[in-house]
């Protein structure tokens, strides 16, 4: 796995955001919730010490710190192509019907009986990479369907190979921004959802295009069912705190794991991060009714 540096991903303006509306009914609180919140992320934030990429130089002001409606747009990434050699866009073209589901959705019901061709409860696997951990949590749970969503094509490619070698059969892949699925999704539709090692966004003005911000705990909440599950990792010590407090803000979130991890693959990022010493953190959390 390329890390976030190795391969710029395409900023775009705002694709399944085209206005700078707020995205979930979360991020409409009243003005006077808003500045609660935003007082408390941010006084969260004072003194956050964050270097240019090794995290050991500079430090965040307020003015870094993540604002209540999340970033503005044009800061998310939101399509990533990847150099996609020609044997893995054949792979992709031959494999993608058999293993993949429509990036539009739909993601009613309906939509997702047809799209696995089986019911049970829905995990939500997002930015999976090559996929190596999404299938090891589909064969944990055969009864489950897993929907792994990601934006590079050459994991894709890899992990659609994969799935036509060896299965699980309960795996269906997007190629899509997760946040517009997110958005799509049913509410109280996800038995787990999960995010192992999303971009760590590492320098302090980058901060704003982390995946986990107070929107994506708002759109967590919205589609997990009571008693669902949100995992979260990260190699990142910084990331694992901003993680901690954006979580906070939503008080449906229970934590269940701050500490130790559950049982997950080692997945081709977070090698790479022990390689270079770095501390890794799961947190777990319940939605409670
Ligand atoms: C640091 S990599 C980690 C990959 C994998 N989870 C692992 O641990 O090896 C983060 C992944 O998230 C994907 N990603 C980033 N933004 C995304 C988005 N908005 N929607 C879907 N995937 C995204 C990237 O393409 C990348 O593959």
């Amino acid at each position: 796995m390329k890390t976030s540096t190795d391969f710029p991903p395409e900023v775009s303006a705002g694709a399944h955001r085209p206005d700078a509306e707020p995205r979930h009914p979360t991020a409409r609180a009243s003005a006077s919730t808003r500045e609660t919140t935003d007082r408390l992320v941010r006084s969260a934030y004072a003194g956050w010490r964050q270097g240019p990429e090794t995290g050991d130089a500079g430090s965040v002001t307020d003015d870094d710190a993540p604002s209540v409606t999340g970033p503005p747009p044009g800061v998310r990434t939101t399509r990533r192509r990847g150099r996609t050699s020609a044997a893995k866009t054949a792979v992709l073209d031959q494999l993608g019907p058999a293993w993949t589901l429509p990036a539009a959705g739909p993601w009613d019901a309906a939509a997702l009986d047809a799209g696995f061709g089986q019911g049970g409860p829905l995990r939500v696997d997002i930015g999976v990479g090559s996929g190596e951990a999404t299938r090891a949590w589909a064969v944990e749970a055969p009864e489950a369907r897993v929907l792994a969503i990601e934006l590079h094509r050459p994991g894709l490619a890899k992990l659609l190979g994969a799935l036509e070698a060896d299965g699980p059969a309960n795996v269906r892949v997007v190629e899509a921004d997760a946040l517009g699925v997110l958005e799509q999704l049913d509410p109280g539709s996800v038995a787990a959802l999960r995010l192992l090692f999303p971009d760590p966004w590492p320098k302090r003005r980058h901060v704003e295009r982390r995946m986990v911000d107070r929107a994506f705990v708002g759109l967590a909440a919205r589609v997990l069912e009571p008693g669902g599950q949100l995992h979260l990792a990260t190699d990142w010590a910084d990331y694992a705190e901003h993680m901690r407090t954006m979580v906070a803000t939503e008080p449906r979130l229970a934590r269940v794991l701050d500490a130790g991890r559950p049982a997950r693959p080692v997945t081709t990022y977070e090698r790479r991060g022990l390689e270079l010493g770095r501390t890794i953190t799961d947190l777990v959390y319940r939605l409670d009714a």
